[in-house]
């Protein structure tokens, strides 16, 4: 399976989000984040399904183990191919999101520590005693033990996080950047290439792809370098 292209749908409007959709032909999933979907609800969702792709809900699900349930449930109700969830909101909660959404077509992801989250930030202000390395494998561990479908993480996590989960979970990267684009605020980056060598499923792009000339043309070259 070559390694699948997920672009960002980092946009405040339908409109925007729709155009985005239409002119990123051959990209068959496309991820909402928290800025779309709080603006414009399901409706959007569907809209992106009723065009013939997958949607990726990145709402990163943190709460007590009963309302995420019954949040990864109207996650799954929607149609959403994947979504995510805090691997810090521990063993419980992921089991019962995982529950919750058995039967239908709706994978999890856990987010192990955020990347804008630094070591001497998760000692000081998290009060977290490891550093992000050490965190990263054992909360990616945990989260697939308790049920979730894969992972999110940093592209230089991939090869740790492989290490931890084994072959079969989905691991799910952004932070890719093709040597022909700008690295925008993305301090740590590797090529799609790369990434998929280092063993990501799916890897997800934004601005590489938003503000080309040619959005159809970078899905294009994005999707050539990870066939390989
Ligand atoms: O435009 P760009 O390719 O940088 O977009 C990357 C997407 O992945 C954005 O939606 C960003 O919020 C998300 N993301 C990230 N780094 C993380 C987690 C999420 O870039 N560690």
């Amino acid at each position: 399976m070559p390694t699948e292209l997920i672009t960002v749908l980092d946009v405040d409007t339908r409109e925007e989000a729709l155009d985005i959709v239409s002119t990123c032909k051959g990209c068959a999933w496309f991820k909402i984040g928290f800025q779309l979907f709080t603006r414009e609800g399901p409706p959007i969702v569907h809209a992106i399904q009723d065009m013939g792709r997958q949607v990726f809900l990145d709402l990163k699900f943190h709460d007590i183990p009963n309302t995420i349930a019954k949040g990864a449930r109207s996650a799954a109700d929607m149609g959403v191919s994947l979504t995510t969830l805090h691997a810090v909101g521990g063993r419980k909660m992921i089991a019962r999101a995982r529950e919750a959404v058995e039967g239908t077509n709706t994978r999890l992801l856990a987010v192990t520590i955020l990347t804008s989250l630094s070591d001497e930030m998760l000692r000081e202000e998290v009060g977290l005693p490891e550093t992000a390395a050490q965190a990263v494998p054992r909360l990616a561990r945990m989260a697939v033990e308790a049920g979730a479908h894969g992972i999110v993480c940093s592209p230089l996590e991939i090869q740790g996080v492989r290490q931890a989960v084994g072959p079969e979970p989905l691991v799910v990267t952004p932070g890719v950047r093709p040597r022909w684009s700008s690295k925008d605020d993305q301090a740590r980056v590797m090529t799609p290439a790369e990434a998929a060598r280092a063993g990501a499923n799916m890897v997800v792009v934004g601005r590489p792809i938003l503000k080309h000339e040619n959005r159809a043309e970078a899905v294009r070259l994005i999707q050539e370098e990870l066939a390989g």
